[in-house]
């Protein structure tokens, strides 16, 4: 049996008659994993485990040997975004999602401002608004598709923006809000699938955090932010205040450790070592400029086939918001999105489905840089293969 076909089995085999189309193996892409998270983990980052079996898994996080390799995680992020000095990369346990009830202890001193374009910028905004020692925080929105603008105002004093709305599709261009100064008011940026695969400059940022599922394609679990002098200051500042902070949830405990090497409690030992070896790769190439350019290739391959289809169409309309890293195509109506994939689940070709509270006959491709350009355009050729067999 060939791998294409095993690979086949493996994802479902054929069971009904959307999935009895099988796609001549020419078409088929090396790597059939298209995932907005978790995504495609490259073979060497699995071999990068097995080299760290005897040395690393299974040893406590509080030797030399995990904690070297915080430190390497810490200093080739620094090196990936030319981080400037005094800029500090932070790291715990929990998620992106656990980062935002930690921005809401011991980064935001009392009001936020959140560009709300999609499921995941709307959820930061509603830790801040429940929570009750916060002021009400403003929520700017802009139809979905789109992103709204951070506006300057007064009695805000962080800005939280989204590098990437992996729900929709769309990007932004990360600015400071005019005339705010990072004292009075610091730009927090989920980065959680811009990171790694999207070009940003840390003069306009001052806390950009994520998550190592997406164009670092290791294991979900670990939160990690980059944070610049002011937003230390910040921490700092509510750490030494009388505001209760849970400690898995305090910012200055977890600054404290980060400095030293370490995590506050245990780490996934195993997801750092992917990490790692995905950052080695990438600035082995050339760093963020290589990475970036990785996805940037292969957006340009989705966005322009999907615009020679009639039955396809990039759902975000102006292309300057359109992702690099995760792209989002509305299908015909007389055609079902969801026919399509698992067509192509069917034939190895996996996690192509759209955002489901999305709600559109839509397909969400992850183009994170481990995914190979080569493969994203022998996807289109597959999705066209489908489409033709389906009518
Ligand atoms: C933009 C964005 N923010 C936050 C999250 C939540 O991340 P986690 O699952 O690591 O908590 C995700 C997950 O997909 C995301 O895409």
């Amino acid at each position: 049996m060939s791998w294409k076909s095993s690979l086949r089995r493996h994802a479902g085999g054929v069971s009904s008659d959307t999935t009895s189309i099988t796609i001549p193996d020419g078409l088929l892409p090396a790597d059939g994993r298209f995932g907005c998270g978790p995504s495609k983990v490259r073979h060497e980052q699995v071999e990068a485990i097995v080299a760290a079996r005897d040395t690393i898994l299974g040893t406590s996080h509080r030797k030399p040997a995990v904690k070297n390799l915080v430190g390497d995680v810490r200093s080739n992020l620094s090196s990936l975004f030319s981080l400037p000095d005094g800029w500090e990369i932070l790291l715990g346990n929990g998620g992106s999602t656990v980062f935002w009830d930690i921005a809401t202890f011991g980064l935001i001193n009392n009001r936020s401002q959140h560009l709300v374009f999609g499921e995941f910028s709307s959820k930061f905004a509603d830790a801040s608004a429940a929570a009750p020692h916060l002021g009400e925080p403003t929520i700017v929105t802009s139809d979905v598709g789109d992103h709204p603008a951070a506006n300057a105002e007064p009695g805000i004093d962080l800005y939280a923006l989204t590098h990437n709305e992996t729900s929709t599709g769309v990007s932004m261009q990360l600015r400071r809000p005019s005339g705010v100064a990072a004292e009075q008011g610091l730009v927090a940026v989920d980065a959680t699938s811009g990171a790694g695969g999207l070009m940003w400059n840390p003069a306009d940022v001052d806390v950009y955090y994520f998550a190592p599922q997406k164009c670092f394609a290791s294991d979900g679990g670990l939160w990690i932010a980059a944070c610049s002098p002011a937003a230390i200051d910040r921490i700092e500042t509510i750490g030494a205040s009388d505001r209760w902070r849970p400690a898995s949830l305090d910012l200055k405990i977890a600054l404290d450790n980060s400095k030293k090497n370490q995590t506050y409690n245990t780490p996934a030992v195993a997801t750092l070592v992917m990490l790692n070896a995905q950052l080695d790769w990438m600035l082995a190439n050339g760093g963020l400029n290589f990475a970036a350019g990785r996805s940037a290739e292969s957006a340009q391959k989705l966005y322009s086939w999907a615009e020679t289809r009639d039955w396809a169409t990039p759902f975000v309309t102006d292309p300057a918001k359109r992702s690099n890293v995760v792209g989002t195509i509305d299908i015909a109506d007389h055609i079902d999105a969801n026919e399509v994939c698992s067509a192509l689940r069917a034939n190895g070709i996996l996690d192509t489905d759209a955002y489901r509270k999305l709600g559109r006959n839509q397909l969400r491709i992850g183009m994170f840089p481990a995914i190979d350009p080569a493969d994203v355009a022998a996807l289109t050729g597959c999705i066209d293969y489908v489409v033709e067999q389906l009518s």
